[in-house]
């Protein structure tokens, strides 16, 4: 028993047993999960340019989302393929500290404990929202990132030196921008906000202190590791009722990861001040798992929050017909597990989130990689990643190379090349967004 071979057998069974459980874990999710697809949509929409609404689709397990910007909204073409398809919105960035605070206007009141707040680009978007009777996540309140220097520091000065205020006055700034941001909106709009974000991306297992906490934040530096917990008590006082509070994080299938934030969960709902686990979910077509994703889900709703999938978008940087069906059937993968774990498992899923519309403006393409991560291409029309969405079953349940040329020929897509071509030559011109002129 002591030998190598033993040693190398026994590992090699267990290794196979493993492979053997997964294998039998995705198909069952694939069948059990599959509920009521699609028949072809993605053929007749070949056919006829007409595709189905998204958010219809899924109406009875997730709200759908996407994230965006107000000037998109402008475009009457942009505005109208999201008021078809989509039960919630986020704002991309307008929501954020860097957009929300109002450094002059904080000099000018001159209330050390009070900045002061405007609301431009988010009030566009919630009109919309509010208007098409759309849902929104509101992304996000206190995060170590896009939150300007100044609203820790001394009279709120820009310069880079400036004196930092101490913890009594930072928790005051604290809890006045929470009170006035949730107000402002509660107010102006009644009943469209369902979710807060209210701490963003505070664990970093990378560089943390014995609870996960993230050092390199201001709020950690300023105010101390109790920072989190203040947040959602503030965010619990002035919220309207019904309203969700969020910890929300990347990798969170990561096992280190979640570790930290389920001890985090735990801490929070124990003083009764979060309700939900924003899970960001920026993939790749290959990581993580469906059996990560769905363990993950289930470990953070033992906590006893909802879990919301808040930012997906699946990185793939092949526009051909090809890698654009490959990435259909990581969505299409994706959505059963939701769909399983939400049935099978009795976990939570409230809603599903994709962070962006169309490929050409996603925050994925950068001067070293362009990549096609989302559901709509930059002029506008579905993707077969939109179709895998909806689980049509014109694409793949998986990403078998035979399942996906099959799927391809049957579409018809090597014919439509000149289409992905024109659509790779799109992305060139530079995050053009085809604005219809305003209504
Ligand atoms: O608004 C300024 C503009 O005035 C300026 O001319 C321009 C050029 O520098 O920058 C503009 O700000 C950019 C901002 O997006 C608005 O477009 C920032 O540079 C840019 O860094 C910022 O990127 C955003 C990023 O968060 C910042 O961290 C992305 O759009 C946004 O998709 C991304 O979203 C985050 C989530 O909030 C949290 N989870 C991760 C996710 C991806 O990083």
């Amino acid at each position: 028993k002591g030998s190598i071979l033993y040693k190398v057998m026994r590992m090699t069974k267990r290794m196979i047993s493993f492979l053997v459980a997964l294998a039998l874990t995705v198909c069952v999710i694939s069948s059990f999960a599959e509920g009521t697809v699609n028949m072809s949509a993605y053929r007749t929409y070949l056919e006829t340019g007409e595709y189905p609404s998204l958010c219809d689709q899924w109406q009875d397990e997730f709200k759908i989302g996407v994230a965006l910007s107000s000037f998109q909204l402008a475009g009457a073409k942009f505005a109208g393929i999201v008021a078809k398809n989509f039960s919630s919105i986020t704002c991309e960035n307008e929501m954020k500290a860097d957009s929300i605070l109002d450094q002059t206007a904080s000099v000018r009141a001159g209330d050390p404990l009070h900045a002061k707040l405007h609301f431009y680009g988010a009030d566009k978007v919630l009109d919309f929202a509010s208007k098409n009777g759309i849902q929104v996540r509101a992304h996000t309140l206190v995060w170590h990132s896009q939150t300007p220097r100044w609203f820790f520091a001394e009279g709120y000065s820009t310069k880079s030196d400036a004196a930092l205020v101490d913890r009594e006055t930072m928790i005051a700034r604290m809890e006045n921008y929470i009170k006035d941001e949730m107000e402002h909106f509660n107010t102006k709009y009644p009943g469209v906000i369902y979710a807060w974000d209210v701490v963003n991306e505070a664990i970093d297992p990378g560089n943390c202190d014995e609870n996960g906490y993230r050092k390199e934040s201001l709020w950690y530096q300023v105010v101390g590791p109790d920072y989190i917990e203040l947040a959602f008590t503030f965010a619990r006082k002035y919220a309207a009722p019904g309203q969700k509070l969020f910890y929300n994080d990347y990798s969170t299938t990561d096992m280190a990861k979640k570790v930290y934030i389920v001890k985090l969960l735990r801490n929070l709902k124990a003083k009764g001040v979060i309700d939900g686990m924003g899970m960001q979910t920026h993939i790749s077509v290959t990581s993580p798992s469906a059996m990560d994703i769905m363990t993950a889900i289930r470990d953070y709703t033992d906590t006893g929050v909802t879990v919301h999938i808040t930012e997906m978008d699946i990185s793939s940087e092949d526009p051909t017909p090809y890698g654009q069906m490959l990435l259909a059937t990581r969505y299409r993968s994706v959505m059963n597990t939701l769909k399983f774990v939400k049935e099978k498992s009795g976990c939570d899923v409230e809603s599903v989130t994709v962070w962006g519309l169309l490929d050409s403006q996603t925050w994925l393409t950068n001067s070293s990689r362009t990549c096609y991560p989302l559901l709509f291409d930059s002029k506008m029309n579905p993707k077969p990643a939109f179709f895998g969405m909806l689980l049509d079953d014109s694409i793949p349940k998986t990403g078998k190379d035979e399942d996906i040329q099959k799927a391809i020929d049957e579409l018809g897509l090597e014919s439509k090349e000149e289409k992905f071509r024109n659509f790779d030559d799109s992305i060139s011109e530079e995050n053009e967004v085809v604005v219809d002129e305003v209504e």
